[in-house]
């Protein structure tokens, strides 16, 4: 429809990197993403892996740099001399453009970089449930006394702080140049990148309960950072001293992640700005805000109902709470 098109062509990367497309029934996913997702599905999943999985912009660079420190005994001169792109990749991303733009963008096979990946490997995806890898959900551990293995942290964020926090990174990373609101009709129609944050939320929030699973949230992290990390390393089987403790909540801060070259993307951000094209007001950071309740800035009063109505539609007969 009319929607549709005035997203797209307000959106120009997309235009080279193939236009998104609903694919399977349910999931607006890039175009180009079905010529891959056999192999995903097929991907071989290993016992120790560590899957971080959001809808985007839900905090999946903070989970990351707090699971990989944690799986790799806190090396910190690791995580700041080799940028976290590479430590924990993101397994799709080479399966979500066409050759020509993974060639202009130098993005490379990214399944089989991760294929390639020692163990123990923490692979972020943003994929929702029905397209990741099969095995995820059958590996089992060999001996009894093992953890159960690959463990999954999901980590959900407040949709209207997701919505917000994409509108920019559609600015900062595609290029967008339409306004907030059109954007956020967009996604409200479902037809942005991932489609549904709410379907994808609600998916992981019914495994919550599996043993391999931890269910986190962006407002818990804001909340109590040493409670989180602490759960996640008795999720993933390390112990922390308090002063350990401390220093990796001082190293997660987001005035230390803003600062720190290796998870702030400030590398790509630089690049886009030689070429950018979109002259539609300020671009800003990746790291950006890291608020909650931030989107009331961005939002007009009549969209801030269409959210919330949203929200309710789909939280009807589930028992989810947004922890704001
Ligand atoms: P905002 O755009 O609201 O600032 P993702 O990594 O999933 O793309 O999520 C990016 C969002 O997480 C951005 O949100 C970013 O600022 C926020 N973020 C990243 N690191 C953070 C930290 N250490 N503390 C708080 N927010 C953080």
């Amino acid at each position: 429809g009319p929607l549709v098109d005035k997203f797209k062509t307000s959106n120009q990367t997309f235009h080279d990197g193939g236009i998104i497309k609903i694919w399977p029934p349910g999931c607006t996913i890039f175009a180009e993403y079905r010529h891959h997702a056999e192999r995903v599905r097929q991907f071989t999943v290993r016992q120790d892996d560590v899957w971080i999985l959001t809808y985007p912009k839900s905090g999946t660079t903070w989970t990351q740099e707090m699971a990989w420190l944690l799986l790799n005994g806190l090396d910190y001169r690791t995580a700041m001399d080799i940028p976290q792109t590479m430590r924990s990749p993101f397994l799709e991303l080479g399966c979500l453009v066409n050759e020509a733009h993974r060639r202009a963008a130098n993005i490379g096979d990214t399944v089989h970089e991760v294929e390639m990946l020692q163990s123990p490997r923490c692979i972020k995806s943003h994929l929702p449930l029905q397209l990741l890898p099969e095995q995820l959900w059958t590996v089992k551990p060999k001996a009894k006394m093992m953890r159960f293995s690959p463990q999954i942290i999901y980590v959900a964020r407040d949709p209207r702080d997701v919505a917000a926090s994409y509108y920019h990174h559609h600015r900062l990373f595609f290029g967008y140049t339409g306004s907030c609101e059109d954007f956020i009709e967009a996604l409200l129609a479902e037809i942005v990148p991932y489609g549904s944050v709410w379907d994808h939320i609600l998916e992981f929030w019914k495994m919550r309960h599996e043993p391999n699973v931890m269910f986190n949230t962006f407002e818990q992290m804001k909340k109590d950072l040493p409670g989180v990390v602490q759960r996640t390393a008795a999720f993933l089987n390390c112990t922390l001293t308090s002063e350990q403790l401390k220093r990796l909540c001082k190293h997660l801060s987001f005035e230390s992640m803003k600062n720190n070259p290796s998870v702030s993307h400030e590398d790509e951000m630089a690049k886009l700005r030689g070429k950018s094209t979109n002259l539609n007001g300020k671009i800003e950071p990746f790291m950006r805000k890291g608020e909650v309740g931030g989107w009331k800035q961005d939002v007009t009063p009549q969209l801030e109902e269409k959210l919330n109505l949203y929200a309710q539609k789909k939280l009807k007969g589930t028992n989810y709470i947004l922890s704001v």
